[in-house]
């Protein structure tokens, strides 16, 4: 059988939580094969001897901003000539609905933005002609460079909502009271797949101050209690739906049930975790997001047994919940994580 390759793209620096968390998942899939990657490359290759990763790519992964299969490597592309050597796997993997041109998120790899942006114009016009851009196929094609002569070329359904690169391209607004602000963005557009889940009114936002996540969940048109000992940001308490309540995140207890709560106070992800609990167990909420930090080291164990504890916690107390957590582009040291303890889930 040949060898079946996935790459798997992350923040420069997680190359080996990422590898660590798929040879866990490729043990729970029953997949015999090993990871490769080289420090702070920015991605990790996959490669299984039997079984598939492809169940992997609906449920996603914790450290991965992107996954997908790759079907050919390509190497020493002549200059001259990219695209006739690229033509014959490109025949044979397409027609492709649209064309991604990735990159690693380092500095070698944002060096190609440019060369890329060449590359794109030529490539699309020439895919179109020969009939392998097209709007009804179901198949992205990513080509993944290394360099501007070597990568691999790979395949991903449409219907799977991956981003270039693997980034979400954010834009911050100028009223935004702090760049945190796009993280909640990123996170909701990640977890539930939209701006704003369905069937949230009211929210209550632990270690508010300034206001950017309360802000964002405003100008959805929900009401939020921001909770700081902090100030908000004025303009937040006069424009938009927001009271601002000073008080301790770990001990301040709503006066009735919200729908949502969310908390990025910076603290001990057990003690996070914990409050996280409480809130969900309680039914002081019915869905939470909020952050982890990290440990220096073995990062994805850590995020593994505190998931895994988040989860056993719920299950004893009644609750089942759907727990869904990533590395996001726009967190470092931690992770973001949303879990959804409504029956309709
Ligand atoms: C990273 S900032 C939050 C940024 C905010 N999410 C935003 O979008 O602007 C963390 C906040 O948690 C607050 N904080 C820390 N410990 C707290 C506690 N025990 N109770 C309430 N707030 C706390 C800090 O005052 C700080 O404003």
């Amino acid at each position: 059988m040949s060898e079946e390759v996935f790459l798997a793209l992350c923040r420069p620096g997680f190359e080996s939580d990422l590898a660590a968390e798929l040879s866990d998942r490729a043990v729970d899939l029953g997949v015999a094969g090993y990871p490769r990657t080289d420090r702070d490359n920015g991605y990790v290759l996959w490669h299984s001897q039997q079984g598939s990763l492809m169940p992997l790519l609906d449920t996603g992964l914790i450290f991965a901003r992107s996954l997908y299969p790759c079907a050919h490597a390509f190497t020493e592309l002549p200059e001259a000539d990219r695209i006739g050597a690229l033509w014959p796997a490109l025949q044979q993997q397409g027609p492709f609905n649209e064309l991604y041109l990735e990159h690693a998120d380092t500095n070698d790899g944002r060096e190609l933005a440019r060369f890329l942006r060449g590359f794109r114009k030529a490539l699309e016009p020439r895919l179109r002609k020969g009939g392998l851009l097209r709007e009804r196929a179901e198949r992205r094609l990513h080509l993944f460079f290394q360099d501007s002569r070597n990568g691999w070329l790979g395949v991903s359904p449409v219907s799977l909502p991956l981003p270039e690169n693997g980034v979400m391209r954010l834009r911050i607004s100028p009223e935004a009271p702090s760049r945190s602000a796009l993280k909640l963005e990123e996170a909701m557009l990640r977890f539930v797949g939209r701006g704003r889940p369905d069937g949230v009114h009211t929210a209550v936002d632990l270690g508010a101050a300034p206001g950017g996540w309360s802000w964002h969940l405003a100008r959805l048109g929900i009401k939020v209690t921001g909770v700081d000992h902090g100030k908000l940001a004025p303009a937040l308490l006069d424009e938009y739906p927001v009271r601002h309540v000073s008080a301790d995140a770990f001990t301040w207890r709503p006066e009735r049930p919200v729908d949502l709560v969310v908390c990025d106070v910076v603290d001990k992800p057990a003690r996070t975790l914990a409050l996280m609990q409480r809130w969900l167990l309680q039914g002081w909420a019915k869905t939470a997001l909020f952050n982890l930090k990290l440990p220096m080291a073995r990062r994805y164990r850590e995020s593994r047994d505190l998931l895994t504890r988040l989860d056993q916690g719920l299950e004893k107390g009644g609750v089942q919940a759907l727990i869904q957590a990533a590395h996001l582009y726009y967190d470092r040291e931690e992770i973001t994580v949303w879990v959804d303890a409504r029956r309709d889930h």
